[in-house]
């Protein structure tokens, strides 16, 4: 009994012991945390020529990823503090306040992907009053007081993306569109150029435009549902970087009698793997890595006092199966490069 009641009584000795060490020991590492955090920052303040911001479309987003890798080389050359910020998942009222809040930040300089609305413009004009000059990336929005746009000829792309269509098929066919958003202006202008393309012929027919919310999953039920309503589809186009393996998803879910033609958009390593196995027909080339080391390169001539442009189209062009092997390009890609 006696020796129960000590056995007990360590017991608990030994219960407020690891409490009392528990308590400082989460205070320790909390505000360790915080203070190495500050100290971060304050170096990053203390040592760089400048801190610009990046601000994505989706922080995750494999194809923002490479315009921010271009971007920090960019900025790590010119002694620049680079910052990549943005929302979660795509979200235009988040990606707005983040803007206005870089601007009461006084940060040196801003690179966003575009946006439609007056909102966007308004923020740009506010940053412009305060010297703080904007730069448009990925997509552009010309009617804002951005000092340069750096990005694909969407347009152009899209019109790419239709005449690749009608070279790679014969026959009638029933096209599907499957776009990131149907509000953003770059995947407007891309399903704009890709009807100027395919207008040209009577011999395809434009059936829906369905939007995935630029993710995998959602272009995959987009495709799913598209296929369901009209089992007579022949082709899809995706319109953004996840489109083209959410679009194949569907069809290996549906296994459809004559699977379709799909053109697709961007070069992630799975949207090209997929078309080595010939599930994917084609894709269109962006360059992101270079947008991004482009726009700190001339945002950085800009606070050294040089003018820059108003406009950088970074090339575009088509990629099929004879230009891949083992998921690499073994064949330069030349149709349709703009410069
Ligand atoms: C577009 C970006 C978009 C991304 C989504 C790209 O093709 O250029 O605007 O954010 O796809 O995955």
């Amino acid at each position: 009994m006696h020796t129960q009641t000590k056995a007990k009584r360590n017991t608990h000795t030994k219960t407020i012991g690891f409490i009392l060490f528990l308590i400082p020991f989460t205070l320790m590492i909390y505000y360790g945390k915080e203070t190495f955090y500050i100290e971060q920052q304050l170096t990053a303040e203390n040592t760089y020529d400048y801190h610009f911001v990046l601000i994505t479309e989706e922080v995750g987003n494999d194809y923002w990823r490479l315009i921010e890798k271009g971007a920090k080389e960019a900025a790590e050359a010119q002694n620049i503090y680079l910052e990549y910020i943005g929302p979660k998942v795509a979200d235009n009222d988040e990606r707005l306040a983040t803007l206005d809040r870089m601007i009461a930040a006084g940060v040196d300089a801003i690179i966003t992907k575009g946006m439609k609305g007056e909102r966007f413009q308004q923020l740009v004009q506010k940053a412009n009053n305060q010297n703080i000059p904007v730069a448009t990336v990925d997509t552009d929005n010309e009617q804002s007081a951005r000092a340069f746009y750096v990005g694909t000829d969407n347009t152009h792309a899209g019109y790419l993306a239709g005449e690749t269509l009608i070279n790679q098929t014969t026959g009638p066919q029933k096209v599907a569109i499957v776009t990131g958003n149907t509000e953003a202006p770059n995947l407007q202008q891309r399903v704009e150029g890709f009807q100027n393309a395919t207008k040209q012929t009577d011999r395809i027919e434009l059936i829906g435009v369905t939007s995935s919310q630029i993710t995998e999953l959602g272009a995959a039920q987009a495709a799913y549902q598209l296929l369901k309503q009209h089992p007579d589809l022949t082709a899809f186009f995706g319109t953004s970087a996840l489109d083209g393996m959410g679009i194949v998803q569907a069809v290996e879910e549906m296994q459809p009698a004559n699977p379709p033609h799909i053109i697709a958009f961007d070069t992630l390593s799975e949207t090209l793997n997929l078309i080595e196995q010939e599930k994917i027909d084609a894709t269109i080339v962006q360059y992101p890595e270079k947008m991004g080391r482009l726009a700190v390169e001339l945002m950085h001539a800009i606070k050294q006092g040089k003018t820059v442009d108003t406009n950088y189209h970074t090339q575009t062009g088509v990629i099929d199966k004879t230009h891949l092997h083992n998921g690499e390009l073994v064949t330069p890609i030349e149709e349709g490069e703009t410069q």
